[in-house]
């Protein structure tokens, strides 16, 4: 859904081959399709990013289908907790760390042993998110997983520069997505209120427009970037 759809489109139409992965079969399948029916190339692959298994998996088979991988894109994550820090449950923290931030680690994991295989380098893209910069009310886990994705991704960029290998990280402000619209409805939101807020433009941002910057850092134009965390947030961490 979301962003990771629009970037295997954008990716697709700049003639990228693409493996679509989630764990959401239908409606990975269904993005795959899309993408085949319109002249693309693309697979699709059933993966929970928080077992490492899955992951593994989802490295092979697009070995298997492409030959090899040289663009990661890490995205899937699960919707923000709403609760503050002294009501938080045990079980939701392991949960969404185990996907947000343990999920991020292990596909860097599987990603780069294939990059180091091949030996030519390639580009590894995070999303976290503004909140890996500065914190929201009542969301505690999903700040700190946020802002693990931004420490894995200087790590990354620290240790495996000398491969060629560069690792970034995206820190989306409000994107429209199926995600910020559950967002919205639980804490009773006022949509056009609250793009106002959380931007200086005043709208969201359409999942294009992170896909477009997730484009730009995987192409060579961004050779001697690695190590940064590009905000594409309209202002926000600017207010
Ligand atoms: N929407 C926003 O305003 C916003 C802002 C900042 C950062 N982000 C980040 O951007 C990324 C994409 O967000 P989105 O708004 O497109 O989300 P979304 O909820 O619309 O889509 C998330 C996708 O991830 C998949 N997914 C969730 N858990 C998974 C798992 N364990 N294994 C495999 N797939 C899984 C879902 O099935 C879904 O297709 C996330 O990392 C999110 O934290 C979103």
């Amino acid at each position: 859904m979301g962003m990771g759809a629009s970037t295997a489109e954008v990716f697709a139409r700049a003639g990228a081959k693409v493996v679509v992965v989630d764990f959401n079969t239908e409606l990975g399948q269904l993005q795959a399709d899309k993408i085949n029916e319109s002249g693309g190339d693309a697979l699709f692959v059933y993966a929970d990013i928080s077992k490492e298994k899955d992951i593994e998996a989802m490295v092979r088979k697009t070995v298997e289908k492409y030959g090899r991988l040289d663009i990661a894109i890490n995205n899937a994550a699960r919707k923000p907790d709403a609760k503050p820090i002294h009501e938080m449950d045990e079980k939701e923290f392991e949960e969404l760390i185990g996907v947000d931030l343990k999920g991020v680690a292990l596909c860097m994991k599987h990603e780069i042993k294939q990059l180091l295989k091949q030996n030519e380098g390639g580009s590894i893209i995070n999303i976290s998110s503004v909140s890996g910069i500065r914190p929201q009310p009542s969301n505690p886990i999903y700040v700190a997983a946020k802002h693990g994705v931004i420490g894995l991704t200087k790590y990354g960029s620290l240790e495996y520069s000398k491969y060629n290998i560069r690792v970034n990280a995206i820190a989306p402000g409000a994107v429209d997505t199926p995600m910020l619209r559950t967002a919205l409805k639980e804490f009773n939101l006022d949509p056009v209120t609250y793009a106002k807020k959380l931007s200086t433009v005043g709208r969201f941002a359409e999942a294009e427009e992170i896909a477009n910057v997730s484009l730009w850092l995987a192409s060579d134009l961004a050779s001697y970037v690695t190590g940064a965390i590009i905000t594409v947030d309209g202002g926000y961490t600017a207010m």
